[in-house]
């Protein structure tokens, strides 16, 4: 978290201090440093500089609309997975043409929508999918540039929910039926075959995965090209890992290098799904100490933040580091549990943590900045969190809290 530092005793957000953000938004609050999107989305660039790419952005690791745009000024293309997350990506002045549509799901209307606007290409992921763009693309007399995400059956060794390469997942084609629904596809009047696509799992450490589940996608590109099936572009989706504690994720530079390594002289475009590794280490989420409750064989620290907020502990146990933003001196280190006020067992942003606390202290959930905001909601009727990007000496409001109103904005009564 380079741009997440102590000086003078203060936990500062670039040029900012975050005590002084926590002060004027409130908590919980999101906080983005835009130094910290730009350097990771450029390491991806610099890596395919010399070799045709396109870096997409994972739009559903952090959707707010200034991360886009900012994103966006430096070239970006995005992976989407619903017609909203395409609607942002325009909002915040990216380009069709660099957009790529995953999932599992996609809706005639979601289908139609991105032929209208001229997306890069439908990551398909199912034979009826491919069935269904074709008619749509007919309907509208258009041709929809696709890619089979094949699934090759390689365990990316993370967390089973978030492990998607493996034979039981639902995503992709098994990687040994997509000759046939390559050769398909290349009969379809309104269907032009454009790549490749794969994306294994995510917060993967080891990039021995991602090896040899490309080992098996290039057998598949050279074995369609045999069969005149020429594919353009090889795209490898998301799923380089960050540190949250002690992890030695690949540096982006060496995981992009031992990619090019393995292509030989195969002209393919280079394309990747970032996610995690351009935005978790981009934001921290603050939250205050509202009680103490120190009981006789437990101490908890009731903060005002919750799985509403941050699911990730609650749901994939998650270990995320959880620090002051004023350290102190001279107060009792204690060991707690860090709750929120939801009314869930499963409520908490942190266990057993040695903490030196007291009420009304301000604290930081790190590398919050991938899979925060995004999967956050209104449970327990809470507004969902301010969300404020540091741009060098100034922080931006880049998403308001949500107020009652908002929560019930919608709703109806019965007539009488
Ligand atoms: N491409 C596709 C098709 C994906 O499904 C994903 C993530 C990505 C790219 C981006 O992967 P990344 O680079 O971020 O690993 N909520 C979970 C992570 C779910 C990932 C879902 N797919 C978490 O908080 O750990």
């Amino acid at each position: 978290m380079e741009n997440f530092q102590y000086r003078n005793g203060e936990l500062f957000a670039e040029n900012v201090s975050l005590q002084s953000i926590a002060e004027t938004y409130g908590t919980p609050c999101y906080v983005y440093s835009r130094a910290h999107f730009e350097a990771r989305f450029s390491e991806y660039t610099n890596a395919l500089s010399g070799c045709e790419h396109l870096v997409c952005y994972a739009v559903k690791a952090n959707s707010n609309i200034a991360v886009l745009n900012v994103l966006a000024k430096l070239g970006a293309g995005f992976d989407i997975v619903s017609v909203g997350e395409l609607e942002r990506v325009l909002a915040a002045g990216g380009q069709a043409n660099r957009v790529v549509f995953s999932g599992v799901g996609k809706t005639p209307e979601e289908i139609a929508r991105a032929l209208e606007v001229g997306i890069y290409c439908f990551n398909v992921e199912s034979e009826a999918e491919l069935e269904r763009i074709n008619n749509v693309a007919g309907k509208l007399g258009k041709v929809a540039p696709i890619s089979v995400r094949v699934n090759p059956d390689v365990d990316a060794q993370t967390h089973p929910y978030i492990s998607t390469g493996l034979k039981d997942n639902k995503f992709g084609i098994d990687i040994a039926r997509a000759p046939e629904v390559y050769a398909r596809a290349n009969g379809l009047p309104n269907i032009s075959v454009q790549g490749v696509d794969c994306h294994i799992g995510s917060q993967l450490t080891d990039t021995t995965p991602f090896l040899d589940a490309l080992d098996r996608v290039l057998t598949l590109v050279d074995e369609l090209a045999g069969r005149g099936i020429n594919i353009h572009h090889l795209d490898l989706g998301g799923g380089l890992g960050v540190r949250y504690k002690d992890e030695t994720p690949p540096s982006t530079a060496d995981y992009i290098a031992q990619v090019r390594a393995r292509l030989g002289d195969r002209k393919l475009k280079l394309m990747f799904e970032p996610g995690r590794s351009i935005a978790a280490n981009a934001g921290v989420l603050l939250t205050k100490v509202e009680f103490l409750k120190l009981n006789e064989h437990k101490n908890f620290a009731l903060i005002d933040a919750a799985m509403n907020d941050m699911i990730r502990p609650a749901l994939y146990s998650s270990w995320m580091n959880l620090i002051p933003l004023r350290p102190h001196q001279n107060t009792e280190s204690r060991r707690y549990d860090v709750v929120g006020p939801v009314c869930e067992t499963g409520d908490f942003l942190a266990k057993d943590r040695e903490l030196c606390i007291e009420e009304g202290d301000y604290l930081a959930l790190c590398s919050a900045g991938a899979y925060g905001f995004t999967m956050s909601s209104n449970y327990n009727s809470r507004g969902r969190a301010a969300e404020v990007m540091v741009d060098g000496e100034t922080p931006h409001l880049i998403r308001a809290r949500e107020t009652v109103a908002d929560l019930m904005r919608g709703e109806a009564l019965l007539p009488d």
